[in-house]
């Protein structure tokens, strides 16, 4: 079997399914397929909280206001061009989103309720109480759906791209419920693949962040940038007996949240004049120097001052899963440790999307444009993904489909029917995750890092020989992934010898630029 498209999307959060939208407006005659790797709504998408950053009010904002913030925290390596087109056009792709249905908080006036987070120096992050993500993913998908140019297959693995002389025509794809391998040709293929969170023990991202696209990237000689900028978030519960991580949005330390160590001291202003609001490179690296000092387990967030009636409203399922996991948060403070969260990284694309192969594109997380530097200022993600959405649609929309003729590889995978031991994937998958949390966290230093990348090494060694031996499944694909991600996650962190943004390796100088 095989399927032949005319555009190949990889990946259903948000910056896959906008693309997808808009090229089944403008070409209503052509054949969009999304290939998405579990259900269609799972994604970090969905799992978003304070909202998107967007300059709305005229009065106390304005673009160069939030250019100026992004640039501050991505702390000298961001593009300010690529800033500057993202900050000016954002209200109209956040237009294009309520237009599509998406549900906003709005003020008692009317307008667009507007939060605070840490790094900006306004009000500026439209959300819809602290479920953006999901109202999001709600109204995008029930869009793609109205399509009848779009195809979505769930639960379908891309494997690696299909590429010829530095072309790129599809994706060898497998069928989870059938088990098989699909060839997917395509005139164009867009690679919207998301994070790479579950190379660490402990991430906010759900179990879909393995890093695919980008080790497809990898394997295709895609060009990948940065990688070694790892956004730490400083808030997340702290659930010592769990092994899932639950997000306290920095909404909730704009809406006035203190950060205090066990004993109740309120201690990032040691750190940073603007103490809570500091941005998030600050804030992890000073709670984990806290605690390193203190050799507590967790800070503490204190919300008790704050208006509760008005916490509830804004914030319903942070209270509910505090509340479940026995924290009342009108009494008690929230145990909060930092947690692996986003990749500055990925795959280099230039301003409309494209990466170093041709007819390959990416956005999103995965897509490295130069906006968020040596760190994301927060809610910038959803809004990167929204305008290059845009840029690649604005791109392929004048080009003539028919120019692109399609090479037809055939998949040469291994045709073992051997199965792999389930609990072997898992061991290595484990010890992979302690190993970069241990040794490629907040703060590194060479000598962990290069014991990492040895050990990394192996693993891939032995990932090649199982490969040829035993049948390809997605918990295999998943690790050798995690795998060729960290590489360059560990390799680019031994050859950075300066500190910037969320980049910190002991014993090199820092340059804090507030
Ligand atoms: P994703 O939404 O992750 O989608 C990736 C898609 O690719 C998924 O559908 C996945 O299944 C699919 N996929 C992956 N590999 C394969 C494969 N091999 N084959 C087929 N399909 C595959 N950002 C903000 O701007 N504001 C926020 O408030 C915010 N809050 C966040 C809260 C949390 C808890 C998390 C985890 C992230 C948050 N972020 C936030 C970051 C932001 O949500 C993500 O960066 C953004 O949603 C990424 O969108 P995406 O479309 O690139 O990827
Ligand atoms: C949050 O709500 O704290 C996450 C925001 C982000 O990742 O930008």
């Amino acid at each position: 079997m095989k399927i032949e498209t005319d555009y190949l999307i990889l990946g259903s959060g948000i910056a896959g399914l906008t693309v997808a939208i808009k090229l089944a407006e403008q070409f209503p005659d052509r054949k969009i397929l999304i290939v998405t790797k579990s259900n269609a709504d799972e994604s970090n998408t969905k799992y978003a909280q304070g909202g998107i950053a967007v300059v709305i009010d005229g009065i106390d904002d304005d673009f160069e206001k939030h250019i100026n913030d992004t640039l501050i925290c991505g702390d000298g390596l961001c593009n300010r061009e690529v800033v500057e087109m993202v900050v000016k056009k954002g209200p109209k792709r956040l237009k294009e989103l309520i237009d599509w249905g998406t549900n906003f908080d709005l003020t008692a006036e009317g307008n667009l309720d507007l939060a605070k987070e840490g790094g900006h120096s306004n009000h500026r992050v439209v959300h819809h109480k602290d479920q953006t993500g999901r109202e999001i993913e709600r109204a995008i998908l029930t869009k793609t759906h109205q399509k009848k140019n779009i195809e979505i297959l769930d639960f379908h693995f891309a494997i690696d791209l299909i590429t010829k002389s530095n072309s790129c025509f599809g994706a060898f794809v497998l069928d989870e419920k059938n088990d098989t391998i699909i060839p997917v040709y395509s005139r164009f293929t867009i690679l919207a693949t998301g994070g790479i969170g579950q190379v660490y023990k402990q991430t906010t991202n759900p179990l879909i962040a393995t890093g695919d696209g980008i080790a497809m990237a990898i394997r295709a000689n895609a060009t990948i940038k940065e990688m070694e900028f790892i956004q730490f978030h400083p808030t997340a519960l702290y659930m010592p007996k769990s092994t899932s991580t639950f997000l306290i949005s920095e909404a909730v330390r704009g809406f006035g949240a203190y950060l205090k160590t066990k004993k109740g001291r309120r201690f990032l202003f040691d750190y940073d004049v603007r103490g809570e609001l500091a941005s998030r490179d600050i804030v992890s690296r000073s709670i984990e120097t806290e605690l390193k000092k203190s050799k507590d387990k967790c800070v503490y967030l204190d919300c008790t001052h704050l208006d509760i009636l008005a916490f509830k409203n804004h914030f319903p399922t942070i209270y509910q899963n505090c509340l479940l996991s026995g924290i009342d948060i009108t009494k008690d403070w929230i145990p909060v440790i930092p947690t692996q969260h986003y990749l500055c990284g990925g795959i280099l694309v230039d301003a409309n999307g494209q990466t170093s192969i041709e007819n390959l594109f990416a956005c999103g997380e995965c897509s490295q444009t130069g906006l968020h530097g040596a760190n994301r200022l927060a809610s910038n993600s959803l809004l990167e993904a929204l305008v290059y959405a845009n840029q690649i649609f604005e791109f392929l929309k004048k080009l003539d489909v028919k120019k692109i003729i399609v090479e037809k590889p055939v998949p040469d995978y291994f045709p073992s029917k051997k199965i792999l031991d389930k609990k072997i994937i898992a061991k290595i998958k484990k010890d992979l995750q302690n190993c970069m949390q241990q040794n490629a966290g907040i703060i590194r230093n060479d000598t962990d890092l290069k014991k990492a990348l040895e050990q990394l090494l192996i693993w891939k060694k032995q990932c090649q020989e199982m490969e040829h031996e035993y049948k390809v499944t997605k918990e295999f694909l998943e690790l050798k992934n995690m795998i060729t991600v960290s590489i360059p996650i560990v390799a680019f962190s031994l050859k950075r010898n300066e500190n910037k943004g969320s980049f910190f390796k002991e014993g090199k100088t820092i340059n804090l630029q507030f």
